[in-house]
């Protein structure tokens, strides 16, 4: 099984999100040999896309762009699973990855499909029905509410049934050596989904609610994140 990680993080190996998808590639290797490639997407040439649907048109499936989205494009069309793995910045993702997603509009046709229910959709230019689409986020808040509405509602409309969620709050407390024994239960819970997807493709709900409860009760999380920054709590804005 081949599996494309894309690191979103810009703190590369020291991202909080990664060690949840390290233990997750860990449990899905120990069920049947996998072979992963990790891109640091921080680090990898990738420009904005110019909207001009040459890839569409003039070099249809092709961006007139020569930087590592050419070879990027490929791994993505070609893996059995993809692996986002980033954190929630302003209640999406972060901007190169977004960069990146933009960029993947040569594997879409032009044209506009209507579903049953009304919507609109490109058809793919190649088949990728077979494909599995894992979701790894953590993010500072202690709420999913109010914070990944966005987001989870755009990766389920770009991948629907195909997708699998893993979302941490409170992620910050994976840096904190003192809270290994908490954030190591979380890892184990990882490691099992990882077994899991490996086997059958999903996560059993039991696993899924054992990675969606927080690592903290958000008051002791709250207490524990604001103490963190060993400043005081300003009780005036800056700009008075
Ligand atoms: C620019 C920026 C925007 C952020 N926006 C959010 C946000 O909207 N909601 C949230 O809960 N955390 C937010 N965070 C916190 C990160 O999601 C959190 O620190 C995360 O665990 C970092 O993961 P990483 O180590 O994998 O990069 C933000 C952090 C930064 C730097």
């Amino acid at each position: 099984m081949n599996i494309l990680v894309l690191n979103g993080s810009p703190r590369g190996e020291g991202s909080n999100t990664l060690k949840i998808t390290r233990a997750f590639l860990e449990g899905m290797s120990s069920q049947r040999e996998v072979s992963v490639d990790l891109v640091d997407i921080s680090k990898a040439d990738i420009s904005h896309c110019r909207g001009c649907f040459a890839c569409w048109l003039r070099t249809p499936g092709v961006c007139v762009i020569k930087d590592d989205m050419q070879h990027l494009i490929q791994k993505y069309v070609g893996v059995d699973v993809i692996i986002w793995s980033f954190p929630l910045y302003y209640f999406g993702m972060p901007s190169k990855l977004k960069a990146f997603l933009d960029r993947t509009l040569p594997i879409n046709l032009p044209f506009i499909e209507l579903s049953e229910s009304g919507t609109c959709r490109h058809p793919s230019r190649y088949d990728m029905s077979g494909k599995g689409y894992v979701l790894i986020s953590t993010c500072g808040f202690c709420s999913v509410e109010n914070n990944y509405e966005a987001l989870l509602k755009q990766f389920e409309i770009l991948y629907g049934e195909n997708l699998t969620k893993i979302i941490c709050t409170e992620g910050e407390l994976f840096r904190a050596p003192q809270l290994e024994k908490r954030t190591g239960e979380y890892l184990s819970c990882a490691r099992q989904a990882g077994r899991e997807y490996a086997s059958s493709g999903s996560i059993t709900a039991d696993t899924a609610k054992k990675l969606s409860q927080p690592l903290y009760a958000p008051e002791v999380f709250i207490e524990m994140a604001n103490a963190s920054w060993g400043i005081g709590e300003p009780h005036d804005t800056e700009n008075n």
